[in-house]
């Protein structure tokens, strides 16, 4: 036929507009869903003489911005703070940190030493955003998001001890092999396998758990030495395994398991030198006015275009401006105050999504966690503070920064109504019972409760009462802010199936950029991650 289907889509796609397009991917089977969101691409000049207004600078309003820019459309954005990013944010010396009803922080890391206070890693599978770092020229490097060296334990139990994660992987995976080595020979499983199947799976088991010729699980090399091999005669020592019983003892056990999760894998990213590298990346990327301090106070949805009214933070001063299309990105427990000639069901839509909480809390410390061979990775305590992760930059650099508290859901709620001083000294004393002796180490705390930071208050949001980075997210309000309302498009990771991922972010501006795009008809779709050949 001489035509691929790539070809194929881009001629149908100048025919008969984005929706034709897209329909033809869905029924070849190209697009995993119908929420699944493409890159926009458009018809030169496709956007001439249209305005747009984009309501928050965060990665999707940075992204719709960009997207649009390039399409020729005329576009505006308004964003509240004083710096691009939304929760794309990281702290560095001289970083404000404004809470609502809190004292203001400065932070006071030495020189190198930064914190992500939002997203702070990118799965490999997040192919889009990591794209987006490629073409703006964000060199990325390993986050180092699991160490074997690193530990699980529960803080709020009393008197239960650390275990390091490569004894707890590997000690309990022994024990599950040995056990249901024991059952397979016992024939409690004839019912469920064949002979074959089980003279299979039982050589498996052997390698899988460690277990010796007789199938027990007596400890592995894989756990960890007790000594060290050396020169000459020194020879290893094995740990002795720990007790099936003291592993099921400890409620952090689960977190053996971390590094499976899909999210979680390796090999994961983060940008050189902090996250907001990224939004720096947009920031330079994009030429349209991208105005800071702008805080929107009112939006009108009109037959003709939206008026969206705006507050200059800095000085006081009021401003309105027309534009044919609004992409508004500001989270929803935000826009729900803003006043808006919004239908009814949408305001109550909007107004019913409660948000998540979240709390980070970092101290800059020496390197003393490289010293006990953490190099990156994360030791999972639970309680309030949830973890300690360590930095995976600047490896054996003079200091460094380690995150005290990642905690979110119910218990972050509670930390977070705590006074900052204590929120710190419960931080500290995690850390403190983890790696004994380097409490004092730990120095210019910073605390961050993302329920409490103006322009957010939330990490994400909660919808249907369920927090979530990530979900199957289907509750009505959802499905109908995913809707076009007027000429406006509401967009942002919170309108993605990863509410608490910046994949997410830049999907969902692509939707709302590619419904625009079907809007103003002549656009060409492409396949997700690919530019078109010469249209
Ligand atoms: N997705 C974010 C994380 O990595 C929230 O923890």
């Amino acid at each position: 036929m001489g035509v691929s289907r790539r070809s194929f889509l881009l001629r149908l796609g100048a025919v008969g507009g984005y929706g034709a397009a897209y329909s033809a991917m869905l029924s070849m089977g190209l697009l995993a869903s119908p929420a699944r969101a493409q890159a926009p691409s458009f018809a030169p000049g496709a956007g001439r003489g249209k305005r747009v207004v984009v309501l928050g600078a965060g990665i999707a309003g940075l992204t719709a911005a960009y997207e649009l820019e390039r399409a020729g459309f005329d576009v505006t954005v308004l964003e509240a703070r004083d710096r691009v990013g939304g929760r794309n944010w990281t702290l560095r010396n001289g970083s404000r940190i404004e809470m609502v009803g809190e004292a203001t922080q400065t932070v006071s890391f030495s020189d190198g030493v930064y914190m992500n206070a939002g997203p702070a890693r990118i799965p490999s599978h997040h192919e889009n955003l990591l794209g987006y770092c490629n073409r703006l020229g964000v060199p990325l490097e390993v986050e180092i998001n699991s160490s074997r060296s690193a530990f699980f334990w529960d803080a709020d139990s009393n008197g239960g001890k650390p275990i390091q994660l490569r004894q707890g992987v590997n000690d309990t995976r022994g024990h599950i092999s040995e056990l249901l080595a024991k059952a397979l020979n016992r024939g409690a499983l004839d019912q469920d396998l064949t002979a074959e199947e089980k003279q299979r799976l039982l050589p498996f088991l052997r390698v899988y758990g460690d277990l010796d010729g007789e199938m027990r699980f007596k400890g592995t090399e894989r756990s960890g030495f007790v000594s060290v091999p050396g020169a000459a005669d020194t020879y290893a020592v094995d740990r002795p395994p720990l007790p099936l019983k003291d592993l099921l003892a400890n409620d952090q056990l689960p977190a053996t398991l971390f590094e499976d999760f899909l999210y979680m894998q390796a090999t994961m990213f983060q940008p050189v030198g902090g996250m907001d590298r990224i939004a720096a990346g947009f920031q330079r990327a994009i030429r349209s006015p991208l105005i800071l301090n702008a805080e929107v106070l009112q939006i009108r949805d009109l037959a003709a275009g939206v008026a969206v009214a705006w507050r200059d933070r800095a000085s006081g001063a009021r401003q309105v401006i027309q534009a044919d299309y609004a992409v508004v990105t500001i989270p929803l427990n935000i826009l729900s105050k803003i006043d808006s000639n919004f239908a009814a069901p949408l305001k109550r839509a909007i107004a019913s999504v409660p948000y998540d909480f979240s709390n980070k809390i970092g101290f800059e410390a020496p390197r003393f966690w490289e010293r006990q061979q953490i190099y990156g990775g994360i030791s999972f305590v639970g309680g309030e503070t949830t973890l300690v992760w360590y930095p995976s930059n600047d490896l054996h650099s003079a200091r460094g920064m380690l995150l005290a508290c990642y905690g979110s859901g119910p218990a972050a709620k509670g930390f977070a109504q705590r006074p900052l001083e204590e929120q710190v000294a419960v931080a500290r004393g995690v850390v403190a019972r983890l790696h004994p002796g380097h409490e004092g180490e730990l120095e210019k705390p910073a605390v961050v409760n993302w329920s409490k930071i103006p322009f957010n208050l939330g990490p994400w949001p909660a919808f249907g009462g369920r927090g979530g980075q990530e979900g199957h997210i289907e509750d009505p309000a959802y499905k109908l802010l995913n809707q076009p309302h007027g000429r406006v498009y509401f967009s942002g990771a919170h309108l993605s199936q990863m509410p608490g991922w910046q994949e997410g972010a830049v999907l969902s501006a692509w939707r709302a950029v590619g419904l625009i795009a079907d809007r103003v008809g002549q656009t060409v779709a492409v396949e997700p991650g690919r530019r078109p050949a010469a249209a």
